[in-house]
């Protein structure tokens, strides 16, 4: 099975696949993130304890494997700002894009820029056509992400397909990045 890149180096951070190594930090860094988090993410909705953690990067590890999801570690000179994924939820040919920052690393365009490198990382999987992302209709810091990067927007549904988290308003907005024909 083809996988995409397991670090990917950009200009101002490296994504690189979770390993079971970083659960202190990354727990240590969701747990500060989440009065930010919280809002937008249903899962930050109470503490998030080490046992949690450990999960996540389990489920990680074994996503990688089967090809159901591709999630990274965001880092800044070695250190943990955020996670951005790649998943198998909008059916065949389709891979779906989630992201979030620590609030210390908003506004970097970490985010933006990470997203345009799993784009390409999408694009060279076999049967890869089309690439979304899924945000609450309130969220226009999320909505900003596919914006800038020449996504067109597909849709909007109600109710949302994930549980609701405190600021949302319950309206999935659906943008899309279909590949460009190759010659
Ligand atoms: C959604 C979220 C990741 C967006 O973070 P962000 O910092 O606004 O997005 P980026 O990292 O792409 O940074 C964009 C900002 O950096 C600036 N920037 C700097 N260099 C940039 C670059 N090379 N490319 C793009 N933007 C850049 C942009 O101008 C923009 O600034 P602005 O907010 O003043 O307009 C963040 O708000 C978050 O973690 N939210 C909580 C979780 C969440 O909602 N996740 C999404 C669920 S759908």
């Amino acid at each position: 099975m083809a996988h995409p890149r397991e670090v990917i180096t950009l200009e101002a951070a490296v994504l690189r696949r979770w390993r079971g190594g970083d659960l202190a930090e990354m727990h240590r860094v969701v747990t500060e993130a989440l009065p930010h988090l919280r809002p937008w993410m249903p899962w930050a909705a109470g503490n998030y304890s080490l046992d949690t953690a450990a999960e996540f990067l389990d489920l990680c590890d074994r996503n990688w494997h089967t090809g159901a999801a591709y999630t990274y570690a965001i880092t800044v000179d070695g250190a943990i700002a955020g996670c951005i994924a790649m998943e198998c939820r909008i059916g065949s040919g389709g891979l779906e894009i989630g992201y979030w920052l620590h609030p210390d690393y908003t506004g970097l365009g970490l985010a933006t820029t990470g997203t345009a490198a799993l784009v390409d990382e999408a694009f060279a999987l076999p049967g890869i056509d089309h690439v979304e992302i899924w945000h609450d209709a309130a969220n226009t810091a999320s909505r900003r992400i596919p914006q800038r990067l020449g996504f067109t927007c597909v849709d909007r549904r109600s109710p949302s397909r994930d549980p609701r988290a405190g600021c949302e308003d319950g309206i999935d907005v659906i943008w899309r990045l279909t590949r460009p024909a190759q010659r």
